[in-house]
């Protein structure tokens, strides 16, 4: 096989049989279109066919699918790993190949793949395993084992029972944890490469998320993390702390107080802050905490809305909020995106997405804050800050994050138009019939 994208991927599709597996799984990342994040290439059969299926993640959050006969899939391929994307990473069961395109878009191929002799592929195709039939495939979990078993830190919080199923209950936590795990995998590439991850977990609570992505860098990425989680709450950190140690996770530890409080080791910067379903303002101190510690990459779910649903005053937005669930649904709203336009402020590049299927949980919503290398110029800044001002004063309150961080002008320390401009609706049912 020659060392060339082409050659690579008519091998891997051109020899690819029910009965003879070329590769395993193709990951591209680092997509040239930044509303794409990923594909992921996985060989299937179908009425004796051998085929790819193209599963390609987009930064909303959505996935989209595409199955291809093999035999016609390396012209698709190639043009993934060319055009479309600057690193493709191949498994195969003979060695795997990485292939990426620098800044100046120099091609470097790192082929490991080692194409069998004829005889040896005889006898290979008969311990080789049949590729999996279509209807046979169902969702792999990233913490699934590759034998199909659980991790035991899973039985510990209660989520399976003593032989490693999962609880009826809490199956929609263990989805939900999935789905964040394959968020942190999106993110994985914007990580230092070498040496230890640093990780908090704020407002960790039981603390499902922190073992989760503790067992994703360790076991499955192979990575040394100082991974630390912060609560309120003393006997969930207890438990914490002793699950821990009984797990044998060394470099996993918990802390009990308030985040705003929680001061890091000296010299210590979080290369990534997540935090899931903090309620109402907690999100609002994580990220202003996680900006604090000058975190590299921020991934929160806010939990329950109330702050802003509780203090709107809007003669002009009266005609949503006095239809409470409207007013609840627009309040949810304008907080996540003024999170969004506050982040991008502290010079973050910010998006939103969904986390699960909204069917399973309202509170699906993930801020994907991460750090700009350059920051951003003061037109850029003041132009953000006239929009949160305006929002702002079109709602007649300042948030949280604005409250705390800057003053805008007309808004007293509550966060209130100064000069009792509040009383424009009636401040105890503001604006709500
Ligand atoms: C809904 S729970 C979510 C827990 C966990 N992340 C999960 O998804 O299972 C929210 C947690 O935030 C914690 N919390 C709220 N405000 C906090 C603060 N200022 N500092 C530390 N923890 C806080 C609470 O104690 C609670 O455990």
């Amino acid at each position: 096989m020659e060392n060339s994208i082409r050659s690579i991927m008519e091998y891997l599709c051109d020899t690819l049989t029910c009965d003879m597996l070329t590769f395993e799984k193709i990951t591209y990342s680092k997509c040239r279109d930044s509303a794409v994040v990923r594909s992921v290439v996985t060989p299937f059969a179908k009425r004796g066919e051998a085929y790819v299926q193209i599963e390609t993640f987009l930064s909303d959050g959505k996935a989209l699918h595409r199955n291809i006969p093999a035999r016609e899939a390396a012209e698709v391929l190639c043009e993934y790993a060319e055009r479309l994307y600057k690193q493709t990473n191949v498994k195969t069961p003979d060695g795997d190949c990485e292939i990426r395109f620098s800044k100046k878009e120099k091609c470097d191929i790192r082929n490991g793949i080692r194409v069998p002799e004829t005889e040896e592929r005889g006898a290979r195709v008969a311990r080789v395993q049949k590729l999996p039939a279509s209807h046979d495939r169902k969702k792999r979990y990233l913490l699934e084992n590759a034998d199909g078993t659980l991790p035991a830190f899973l039985y510990h919080l209660g989520i399976t029972d003593e032989g490693g199923r999962i609880l009826d209950k809490k199956r929609p936590k263990y989805r939900q944890i999935n789905r964040f795990l394959e968020l942190v995998d999106d993110i994985y590439g914007l990580l230092p490469e070498n040496g230890t991850l640093v990780i908090y977990d704020l407002c960790c609570g039981k603390s499902y998320l922190t073992f989760a992505v503790y067992h994703y860098f360790t076991q499955i990425k192979g990575r040394t993390v100082k991974m630390h989680g912060v609560d309120l709450k003393p006997d969930v950190i207890a438990y914490c702390s002793e699950t821990a140690a009984a797990l044998g996770m060394e470099n996993l530890s918990f802390s009990c107080g308030d985040i705003n409080a929680y001061t890091p080791p000296a010299g210590e910067v979080p290369h990534l802050v997540l935090s899931l379903h903090a309620c109402d303002i907690a999100t609002d101190i994580v990220l202003t905490n996680a900006v604090r510690f000058g975190a590299k990459v921020v991934l929160s779910t806010p939990c329950c809305h109330h702050e802003v649903f509780h203090n709107i005053r809007s003669e002009e937005l009266s005609f949503v909020t006095r239809h409470s669930m409207l007013g609840q649904k627009l309040s949810d709203a304008v907080t996540d995106a003024l999170r969004c336009l506050w982040l991008e402020m502290q010079n973050y590049d910010v998006q939103t997405m969904e986390l699960i299927d909204p069917e399973e949980t309202p509170k699906n919503m993930m801020i994907r804050a991460i750090k700009r290398a350059k920051p951003r110029t003061e037109e850029d800044f003041l132009r953000r800050k006239a929009q949160y001002d305006a929002a702002c004063t079109l709602i007649g309150f300042v948030p949280y994050l604005g409250r705390n961080s800057f003053e805008p002008s007309g808004f007293d320390r509550n966060g209130f138009l100064r000069d009792g401009n509040q009383n424009q609706n009636d401040p105890d049912t503001n604006g709500k019939e």
